[in-house]
């Protein structure tokens, strides 16, 4: 890893392993020249062909008509003067015009990887690790700067960036734009791929070629969502999951955020990502500066596996954060799909003793705990036990949990109000809301102004009263609504748009003083499902509840698809009930095992009512899930079939050493007749030869990859098989 400055040529060369990405400071124009595999030598007259295009491209430097910002590749494009394509940030500046360009002023090369105050962000471990460049930018008629912060890590072939801006003028700058990063790429000959989908749905992968104009996946509803995830990324034509180029882009931030592509007239890309400039501006006062979230660019030769390998090793080791890091994961058991919110303390203590049989670690009390919530209706917000159903309180039942050898967990959905709670009736403009309109309820709940300090503190003390008041080891963090009436009370009208994102940073406020005063708490984070399964909420939660979705079949496509990019580490799934109270689908326990087993184990579904041969197919899989749950958590994940293209889905996990793998292989509808097919693994040592565990088989590491092994034939629908090897 190097950050290397010529200065002959003003120009960066950043590398890694195995990438390069190269810059330079053309007239002053912070000009991007090349990313990809690496390469020694960066000769600028080489990388970058300049050519004069027709006079609709505008030269900023009169003598020099091979330069117009409209064809220069760019690091981070302005607006208004000559270049016509999305920009990197728009400003009103204090005279009112929004025309603006920025010049390269000065540079740094720090060790290490600075932190990004009050933003969730990837961080170095050690100096050694990181270096950071930050380049300072000006537009010199307004005063307005940019500092431009770029890390590289020698573990991972990426970038990581973000921007600040900064007010240097002595009137009001207003940013109506402020992305975390912007790239050329100098051709069009890509495919976009992208994670879309719905609740219960989440996470869909979609790949089309580009075409001229904008393509882009946004959310506009105060989160993340569960409609477009805050990546995409760009594939050469040719890039399959083992090979070609792909290039990632993850925003660590868990609002609106907007991520696109566009192709211009010249067959050019432009990619860019970063917070929703859609209803957002940010008023910044003489001095003042706004940073931008980060988003982590990363480059793969070895196809979309390659990308996500690094995405996953990454984010799980330094993106992720607490004890529970590289802890083995609790199995768990939720009460939420077996009892609903109809439970008492014998109920749970019965769902507890039948856990503890079976090996479970922790028992979770999902929703209906506190207040008078027997339904969604009421009493977010006032987080005090109910007596109805826990007569001797939390700290009695979670004593009784415990006494069975279990964990206690619990469920809140700090973020929320119901407009039925003593907390709406006693400030009622403690949530979003704009004066004069409705409030729009979505089950039957408002969300907490947590822009607001006050209503900060207020969430901080009332989560950590009741985590002091009894033993809980694990929180589920949920959130179950999207933003309408975006508004604060406390705001003036000159700041209204700046909710949203001060929402964000109140939220992030909120999760560091929670996280770090209960270090020994694993927190898991939730938004009906996978609502915001992003890496900014991982930064304090090493876990999401992928989807609300528990068919073992829906899984297997929003597992495969969050896969892309979230390490299996982040990624709950529990073995449910059948009929499946999502889908109505019947599926064997097996089959539910087995998909759930790649993820952070648990059940959801009434321990009690298990009959014998059940219990000993769930001790068995609890078993097993004790014994593979390192590899799982921190083994190398490799997709095999994808769920997208046909009945069959096979992936499979490969110990950092390649002596110990687990593969995967479901079946969905089954083909009579169908063709005899083998399965070829991946990233074994061919070197070696490996036991499959159960048989008298051992077998090259060459043959498993090269011939594969046979695909047995289904007998039914919705059949699983796994396959454990052991390098001999
Ligand atoms: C939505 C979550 O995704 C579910 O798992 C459950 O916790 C419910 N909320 C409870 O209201």
């Amino acid at each position: 890893m190097s950050i290397r400055y010529e200065a002959a040529n003003q120009l960066f060369h950043l590398q890694t392993k195995s990438m390069s990405y190269i810059f330079q400071a053309i007239h002053g124009y912070p000009a991007h020249l090349y990313w990809g595999r690496k390469i020694n030598e960066a000769n600028p007259r080489r990388l970058l062909e300049r050519t004069e295009r027709a006079s609709f491209s505008a030269n900023p430097v009169p003598e020099d008509r091979s330069i117009s910002l409209d064809t220069l590749p760019q690091e981070y494009p302005g607006y208004g003067t000559t270049d016509n394509r999305n920009p990197a940030y728009a400003a009103q500046l204090p005279n009112g015009t929004t025309a603006s360009e920025l010049l390269y002023v000065s540079h740094a090369i720090v060790k290490g990887k600075p932190q990004l105050s009050g933003l969730p962000a990837v961080y170095a471990e050690s100096e050694e690790e990181a270096q950071t460049l930050y380049i300072q930018l000006e537009d010199r008629v307004s005063g307005l700067a940019v500092e431009l912060s770029y890390t590289v890590f020698e573990a991972f072939d990426a970038v990581i960036r973000s921007s600040r801006i900064i007010n240097n003028s002595d009137g009001v700058i207003t940013l109506q734009r402020a992305l975390s990063c912007s790239i050329d790429f100098p051709h069009d000959r890509y495919e976009m791929l992208q994670l879309s989908g719905a609740w219960a749905r989440e996470r869909y992968i979609h790949r089309r070629p580009l075409t001229p104009g904008t393509q882009s996946v946004e959310s506009r509803r105060g989160s993340s969502s569960h409609m477009n995830n805050p990546f995409f990324a760009l594939l050469s034509e040719d890039a399959t999951e083992d090979h070609g180029e792909v290039f990632g882009f993850s925003l660590v931030y868990s609002g609106s955020f907007v991520g696109g592509i566009e192709v211009d007239q010249f067959h050019t890309a432009r990619a860019y990502l970063g917070i929703n400039p859609f209803d957002f501006s940010w008023r910044l006062e003489p001095g003042e500066s706004f940073q931008t979230p980060e988003a982590v660019m990363v480059f793969s030769a070895e196809g979309l596996g390659g990308m996500s390998r690094t995405y996953h090793e990454m984010y799980r080791t330094r993106l992720c954060r607490g004890a529970y890091r590289d802890a083995d994961r609790p199995i768990l058991v939720n009460n939420w799909e077996a009892t609903y919110f109809n439970f008492d303390a014998d109920k749970i203590e019965a769902l507890a003793e039948s856990a503890s049989e079976l090996g479970i670690e922790l028992l979770v009390l999902d929703d209906g705990w506190f207040g008078r919530r027997d339904s969604d209706n009421s009493s977010l917000g006032d987080w005090v036990v109910d007596r109805k159903k826990l007569p001797h309180g939390l700290d009695d039942l979670a004593e009784r949990v415990r006494s069975r050898g279990l964990q206690f967990g619990l469920w809140f959905e700090p973020e929320m109000v119901s407009p039925d709670s003593e907390l709406y009736r006693a400030h009622p403009d403690w949530c979003l809301h704009v004066p004069g309109r409705r409030r729009s309820e979505a089950r039957r709940q408002l969300i907490l102004d947590l822009s607001r300090a006050d209503v900060q503190d207020y969430i901080v003390n009332s989560v950590s009263a009741i985590l002091d008041s009894a033993p809980i080891s694990y929180v589920k963090w949920d959130m179950n609504r999207n933003m309408t009436e975006i508004g604060s009370a406390l705001l003036t009208a000159e700041r209204q748009r700046e909710t949203a994102h001060r929402y964000m940073l109140g939220l992030y406020n909120v999760l560091e003083r929670i996280t770090s005063a209960f270090p020994g708490v694993l927190f898991e984070s939730c938004s009906g499902g996978g609502g915001r399964f992003d890496p900014g909420m991982l930064y304090y939660m090493p876990q999401t509840w992928t989807s609300d979705n528990t068919d073992a079949v829906s899984r297997l496509k929003i597992q495969y698809g969050t896969s892309i990019v979230y390490p299996i580490s982040s990624m709950g799934a529990h073995v449910s009930d059948v009929p499946n109270h999502q889908v109505g689908r019947m599926t064997p326990l097996k089959t539910r095992g087995d998909v759930a087993m790649s993820g952070n184990f648990g059940y959801e579904l009434d321990l009690t009512r298990f009959t014998e041969a059940e219990k000993e197919e769930v001790k068995r899989q609890i078993a097993m899930v004790k014994e593979l749950r390192e590899l799982t958590q921190n083994g190398h994940f490799y997709r095999l079939l994808s769920p997208f293209e046909g009945e069959e889905t096979a992936w499979m996990f490969v110990s950092p050493d390649r002596s110990e793998a687990f593969a995967v292989h479901v079946i969905v509808l089954n083909e009579p007749n169908a063709r005899l097919e083998r399965l070829r693994l991946k990233g074994l040592d061919p070197e070696r030869r490996y036991e499959l565990i159960g048989t008298e088989d051992v077998i090259g590491g060459d043959e498993l990859m090269h011939a594969g092994i046979v695909r047995p034939r289904a007998h039914d629908d919705f059949s699983s098989i796994v396959y454990r090897f052991k390098a001999v």
